[in-house]
């Protein structure tokens, strides 16, 4: 698999503080990448990075072989929080999405045509009329991800997605995804700060360290999906993560 996303020591600080130390890393494409560390060393800021709406100091970040200015159409974010204007249906919310990206190079058909099918693959096929305050925070993620996949981007940002969800839809959500990106050959950046969710997840984990941040490790995972974190090949993976992240 050939490299998608290319971060060559690449450095930032804000206010006199170093973030990124020459942080390095690859991700390829059509994988699924888990980026984990503590709070606060610069996971979210990372994948503003990657979509560039944050310049680096020093280093380079290219997107299929060309800087990441001149990638964003490639990119789309889903965030913690849906982020859905509450006055516009679900399916509209998909369309407006496409409208702020496409203008109007694309008709209103064909974007709401696109909305449907991608509302029914995320599972809220006969949902498309609600507007947001009659779907549960599962679903208006949901509808999220949708947004994120009409604009047919290559690459998927995913910032702590399922943190707000609790925990029986948190672990649906995290099975749907994975089922939606095999259906999708999507690459996902899923930063997370929770050791299991990345296991469950993951091709390949990115360990970061604390500030100032440089890649820890990179553990890959071969495991069919779903697994079984109790398995003892898998505690392992967990200890070790657990150990990476307690580090000094
Ligand atoms: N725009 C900014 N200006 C100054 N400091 C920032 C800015 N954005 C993030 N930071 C700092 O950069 C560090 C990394 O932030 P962030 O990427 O949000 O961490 P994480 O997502 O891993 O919790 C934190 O110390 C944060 O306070
Ligand atoms: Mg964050």
């Amino acid at each position: 698999m050939n490299a998608i996303v290319r971060l060559n020591e690449i450095s930032i600080a804000f206010g006199g503080e170093t973030i990124y130390d020459r942080l390095s890393f690859d991700i390829r494409d059509g994988e699924f990448i888990c980026i984990v560390g503590r709070s606060g060393c610069g996971k979210s800021t990372l994948l503003r990075v990657i979509a560039d709406l944050l310049a680096v100091d020093s280093g380079e970040v290219t997107i299929g072989g060309r800087p990441a200015k001149q990638a964003w159409q490639e990119i789309a974010f889903v965030f913690q929080s849906p982020r859905l204007l509450a006055w516009r249906s679900a399916e509209d919310n998909v369309v407006l999405g496409q409208q702020l990206r496409f203008g109007p190079s694309v008709d209103r058909q064909t974007m709401h045509c696109k909305a449907r099918e991608l509302l029914g693959l995320v599972g809220l096929g006969g949902d498309g009329h609600k507007m947001p305050a009659m779907l549960s925070g599962g679903e208006k993620q949901r509808v999220s991800i949708a947004r994120a996949l009409a604009v047919d981007p290559k690459i998927i940002l995913m910032d702590e997605p399922f943190s707000a969800l609790d925990i029986k839809t948190r672990h649906h959500m995290r099975s749907e995804l994975v089922e939606i990106w095999k259906k999708t050959g999507k690459t996902i950046v899923f930063v997370t700060h929770e050791i299991e969710e990345a296991i469950e997840l993951a091709d390949r984990i990115v360990v970061l360290s604390s500030k100032p941040t440089t890649v820890r490790q990179v553990m890959q995972l071969k495991t069919e999906r779903p697994r079984d974190l109790d398995t003892p090949e898998l505690k392992v993976v967990r200890a070790e993560l657990q150990t990476l992240l307690n580090a000094p």
